[in-house]
């Protein structure tokens, strides 16, 4: 292509999309029309992110969610655009919210074969200061497009067929993970398409940055403090790593796949379970970064063994780069005897 002249043949996330599912044997084009519905969702929520602060969208909504905290106008208008978005896509049966207490029914005439679980706008302790923030999801198959049973909801992440991440920072980009591999597809907003930037997004064996909320030092088990001062010291091998926490998964965690190292939300005296919650936090991510070639543990298993038990549970999260994850799980297993 000469230089200046416009680009006619773009590889979208749509396209992409379509040309693996033609690869799939008796595909129904099911799982396409639910990432389109997805990606129109993101879209949304890319542009109210982007004029948040003109269209008065900043600040809180009135309410609480099942957790208890404080609801911003962002994440209710974020939560109902992917819930409409969803239902009227024909291919879902189920939703599991981070806004909603319980499993969002999907009525009988608009029901397909997929339960999705997400995050609508995660990080929202970021919104009002206009760091990063991001939306997260996981795709599991029900098989019928009948009315799910709890056992059908309750499957581990390793059952997923896709997960993914929109990360709404200096541009929009959404992270894929489907049929084994992980692309990157960045949001051109003069054509409103994603258009397939990282192919086959791989996380280095070892990184050089480690991602953890230090304020909760005080009350970490003592594996962990050793870990975290572990990466602080150089060694014959290797320099003192470097420290990032921003405080969104979805940018902690891109930051990571991009740049390699670990990223940590674990239990502490005060949360038990850790913080990050398993269906449409630390699943999808851990399917991403596994598909990436990196690990992602609680410390005591892998996240997406975890058979859960209710939709809003939490699990401790460690993942990033292999090399890191081991190395933190040889700490923990020391720390046992
Ligand atoms: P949220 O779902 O209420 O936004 O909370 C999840 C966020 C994650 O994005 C981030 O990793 C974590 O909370 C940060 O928590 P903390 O402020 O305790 O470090
Ligand atoms: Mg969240």
């Amino acid at each position: 292509m000469s230089e200046g002249a416009l680009q006619t043949d773009f590889m979208t996330l749509t396209r992409f999309v379509l040309e693996e599912q033609r690869k799939i044997p008796g595909a129904t084009g099911e799982l396409t029309q639910l990432l389109n519905s997805l990606l129109t969702a993101i879209k949304a929520v890319s542009s109210a992110v982007r004029q948040a602060g003109i269209a008065k969208l900043y600040g809180i909504a009135g309410g609480t969610n099942v957790t208890g905290d404080e609801q911003k106008k962002l994440d209710v208008l974020a939560n109902d655009l992917f819930i409409n978005s969803l239902r009227s896509s024909f291919t879902t049966c189920a939703l599991i919210s981070e806004e909603n207490e319980t499993v969002i029914e999907v009525e009988a005439e608009q029901r397909g074969k997929y339960i999705v679980a997400f995050d609508p706008l995660d990080g929202s302790s970021n919104i009002d200061c206009l760091v990063s923030i991001g939306s997260i999801f996981g795709i599991w198959r029900n098989g019928t497009s009948d009315a799910p049973t709890k056992e059908q909801i309750m499957q581990p992440g390793r059952k997923m067929v896709a997960a993914g991440y929109a990360l709404y920072g200096s541009a929009t980009m959404v992270v894929l993970s489907a049929a084994g591999t992980v692309n990157g597809f960045m949001l051109d907003p003069a054509i409103g398409e994603f258009i397939l930037t990282e192919r086959n997004i791989r996380i280095k064996p070892r990184g050089k940055i480690y991602s953890i909320n230090e304020g909760y030092t005080e009350l970490w088990a003592d594996a962990i403090k050793e870990y975290v001062e572990s990466k602080k010291k150089t060694t014959e091998e290797r320099a003192a790593y470097g420290s990032r926490y921003i405080g969104s998964m979805v940018a902690d965690m891109h930051r990571t796949l991009v740049y390699g190292g670990i990223f940590l939300y674990p239990a502490h005296k005060k949360s038990p379970k850790g913080k990050l919650r398993l269906f449409y936090e630390s699943n999808p991510m851990a399917y991403i970064v596994e598909h990436a070639g990196g690990l992602a543990t609680t410390g005591e298993e892998n996240i997406l063994d975890i058979q859960p038990t209710s939709i809003h549970q939490r699990c401790p999260v460690i993942m990033g780069s292999s090399e890191d994850v081991k190395d933190f799980l040889a700490i923990v297993e020391k720390h046992k005897k």
